[in-house]
């Protein structure tokens, strides 16, 4: 008989990705139409994708029998120019989520550290143990990253890669531009910093640092950002990295080839020059914050302030609450794998989406009172 294949323990310790519940499987559940489904669990913009992008694919004339342009060189271009800085500072992916996953594949691996604060986005957690990497956790106290616990232990602890996110999932805190880049400054040599800017655009100017200026000055930092989510691309898989050339090199070294489609490419293009569409988003990303706070408030559910379009609500056991939500026909993500049991996070909708969940919640709320 043949022996079964025999893997790494850490490779057999993981486990497979579990994305929120589709729209689809729930409508099929219910019996609902589609349209009915409210789905505030991914942090997706409700406005849909930029319109500049749906026109530049319509009017694309784009060869799907040839492999797309591994250098993504058009993107790379009109991303360089943006932000001002030569193109080679610039790795595209599938998704930030990729970059993120280059950064793990090129500083980790089994016997190397990873550093991250408690409540970090699951991509972090899910990496390291893919790698085999030692995982070093530092306590958020009220839901805050604490840039000073997390300074003492990469001295400590030898850290290969650290993950800050900021804003940060599912918490949607931020932490001070000042106190952040100190901390970037004062990494010990040989570790990296992964700073994920996901949420960047919904961040108040006012609490921004310059994360670009930051990579002009510390070789050792990666910033990654996303089209998936003020962009409203998230369907097309499109994210980057910015970095100086040496470390950007050795992310390009270990990516997979190929990996962000030709239309995918083309539509992120367009949505980078659509200026309009990011500033309506976040007028109505602002405009969903303030209604949720609000109705949060007058239910007596104490919420996490949000720089993000998501905000984090204390329900009770949230997974239960997610359950009789469903019921209702809305998706929203109890975030009992975070730690947080009686925590629920939900994706800022558009004003009628918030109005359903909120009817719901205070009908579940009142419930349970
Ligand atoms: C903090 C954070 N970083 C990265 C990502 C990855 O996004 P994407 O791979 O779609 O760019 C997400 C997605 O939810 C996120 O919340």
């Amino acid at each position: 008989m043949r022996q079964a294949p025999i893997y790494p323990p850490h490779i057999e310790r993981l486990n497979s990705y579990s994305p929120g519940l589709p729209i689809e499987d729930l409508a099929r559940r219910l019996d609902m139409p589609l349209s009915r489904i409210v789905k505030l669990a991914s942090n997706e913009n409700p406005l849909g994708a930029s319109p500049r992008a749906l026109a530049a694919l319509a009017e694309a004339t784009i060869d799907l029998s040839r492999y797309p342009d591994n250098d993504c060189t058009d993107l790379v271009n009109a991303l360089a120019q943006q932000l001002g800085m030569p193109p080679d500072w610039i790795v595209i992916g599938a998704g930030s989520e990729s970059v993120l996953g280059m950064a793990t594949g090129a500083l980790l691996t089994v016997g190397r550290s990873t550093l991250y604060a408690q409540y970090s986005f699951q991509a972090y957690v899910n990496a390291a143990q893919r790698a085999g990497a030692t995982a070093h956790v530092v306590p958020s106290p009220d839901f805050m990253i604490d840039l000073g616990a997390m300074r003492q232990a990469s001295v400590k602890e030898s850290i290969a890669l650290v993950y800050i996110a900021n804003p940060g999932n599912p918490t949607g805190t931020c932490v001070d531009p000042d106190e952040l880049e100190a901390f970037i400054a004062g990494q010990p040599d040989g570790t990296v910093v992964v700073l994920d800017e996901a949420y960047l655009e919904y961040m108040p100017s006012a609490i921004r640092g310059d994360a670009v200026e930051w990579v002009r000055r510390h070789p050792h930092l990666l910033v990654t950002r996303t089209f998936s989510k003020a962009y409203g691309l998230a369907g097309l898989r499109v994210g980057y990295g910015i970095a100086q050339p040496a470390l950007a090199g050795m992310l390009r070294r270990v990516r997979s080839p190929f990996q962000v489609s030709q239309p995918a490419q083309t539509a992120a293009m367009a949505a980078l020059a659509d200026s309009d569409f990011l500033d309506r988003t976040v007028a109505m990303n602002g405009e969903g914050h303030a209604q949720l706070c609000a109705a949060f408030r007058e239910l007596g559910l104490r919420h996490l302030p949000s720089s993000t379009n998501f905000v984090a609500v204390e329900t009770g056991d949230s997974a239960a609450l997610a359950g009789r939500l469903e019921q209702h026909g809305l998706i929203a993500r109890p975030l009992g794998s975070y730690g947080l049991k009686t925590w629920l996070r939900v994706s800022i909708g558009s004003a009628a989406e918030n109005v359903r969940f909120l009817e719901a919640l205070g009908r579940e709320v009142e419930t349970v009172q």
